[in-house]
């Protein structure tokens, strides 16, 4: 048997090592507490769960979906775009349903990259857009986010020639991993970069209502221009605790959305309609409880803080998203502290160079971890001393 060449490029995805090594230790009967992934302890609200009891039931539900989503949710969802960001989209045209943010992510790769195309991929970056690139057989130009430049890619270091080449540049905020949140000002340099070099503009906007601080997230599309040259890609898993449910949408502008949506139809069926409707009731979800459940992430947020400034370090305190960034001890790697703290305090983190060779030097702290299991995991923090690096490491 012969795999094609792109299974053998794939790395396991970043978090298989880490729950591989998380039953490792659990089955030598240590309690690890694992601040890796990034996936919602609360469970989905009632409200939206009824939905779900309701949409079982009928019978059209048990039948194929479109690819494209219902009607209903697509307005759902350009009902929400209106109110939550004032953008005006057209629910037959401009927004399309996911089975999940990451299918989208990982497929639209196929509406514009041919063999030997170039994508412009943040680095640090969620992992799936350089993926979908390579499954596409595209190259990517990886953009480094520094702190110095607020985690937000520099398109004037862009080389002409990579500009000219480029078909694609995916960008994200709240930003994964980094905590960082872009300015109006940066959208607007992101149109005129795509205006000047015909680049489609891919957003991943999956956390722009898990917000701290009175922060309000904002959509790339709320930018002049933007709906000319990009499209945003939303999640339904992190505002409502959904992960498990696999819903998100992919809106902007129709010409990139009807793309997307002819991949789909060849690839899937769509998402279940019960699980649509789901969505429905989600994005009518009062303001109150996503503050609320927003005030959860904060508290963690405050406490994972206040305890890594305890061992001497200095996270960055990110206004939105659900981790913390937070740059290792002098000597160290990602990857050898994140085993320091496995092996000395139980703790699991996610090793910033799993997200792009500009992640090293960092790791990640997810908050999404039950408070009971977020005091435990701190409480190990506490009066810990970071022994000094081996000398062989840096
Ligand atoms: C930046 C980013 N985009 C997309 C996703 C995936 O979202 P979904 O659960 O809707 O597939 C995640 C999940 O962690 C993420 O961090």
């Amino acid at each position: 048997m012969q795999f094609a060449n792109r299974i053998k490029q794939l790395k396991p995805y970043l978090f298989v090592g880490i729950s591989r090594t998380i039953a490792a230790k659990r089955a030598q009967g240590i309690d690890v507490i694992s601040f890796g992934i990034g996936d919602p302890d609360i469970p989905t609200p009632p409200h939206i769960l009824e939905a779900l009891k309701a949409g079982a039931g009928k019978p059209a539900n048990h039948r194929y979906p479109e690819s494209e989503g219902l009607p209903e949710f697509r307005k759902a969802v350009t009902d929400w775009y209106q109110h939550r960001f004032g953008v005006s989209l057209d629910p037959a045209t401009q927004a399309i349903n996911l089975i999940g943010a990451k299918e989208g992510i990982g497929h639209v790769a196929l509406c514009f990259l041919d063999p030997g195309d170039l994508a412009l991929v943040p680095d640090p970056a969620y992992p799936v857009y350089g993926v979908g690139t390579m499954f596409a057989g595209g190259d990517v130009y990886p953009l480094p986010l520094n702190e110095e430049n607020g985690f937000l890619p520099d398109l004037d270091s862009i080389p002409e020639d990579v500009a000219r080449k480029a078909k694609v540049l995916w960008i994200n905020y709240p930003n994964n991993p980094t905590g960082a949140t872009a300015t109006p000002a940066f959208f607007k340099k992101v149109v005129a970069f795509a205006k000047a070099y015909e680049v489609a503009i891919l957003h991943d906007a999956c956390y722009t209502e898990v917000t701290y601080d009175g922060y309000k997230g904002v959509s790339f599309l709320q930018t002049p221009g933007a709906l000319d040259v990009g499209m945003e890609f939303h999640s339904l898993s992190k505002t409502y605790n959904m992960t498990g449910w696999r819903m998100g949408a992919a809106v902007g502008n129709a010409d990139m959305v009807n793309a997307l949506m002819r991949v789909k139809s060849n690839l899937d069926s769509g998402a279940p309609q019960a699980i649509q409707e789901m969505a429905i009731e989600a994005l009518a979800t009062p303001e109150a409880w996503i503050k609320q459940n927003n005030a959860v992430y904060q508290r963690r947020r405050d406490k994972v803080i206040k305890a890594l400034r305890g061992i001497g370090l200095a996270p960055n305190e990110p206004k939105a998203g659900l981790y913390i960034w937070v740059r290792v001890p002098r000597g160290y790697t990602s990857a050898s502290f994140a085993q320091l703290l496995l092996d000395q305090r139980d703790i699991v983190v996610t090793p910033g160079s799993g997200y792009g060779e500009h992640g090293e030097g960092f790791v990640r702290l997810s908050l999404t971890i039950a408070d009971e299991r977020l005091e435990i995991g701190l409480k190990r923090l506490e009066g810990w001393t970071i022994p000094p690096p081996p000398r062989t490491q840096r």
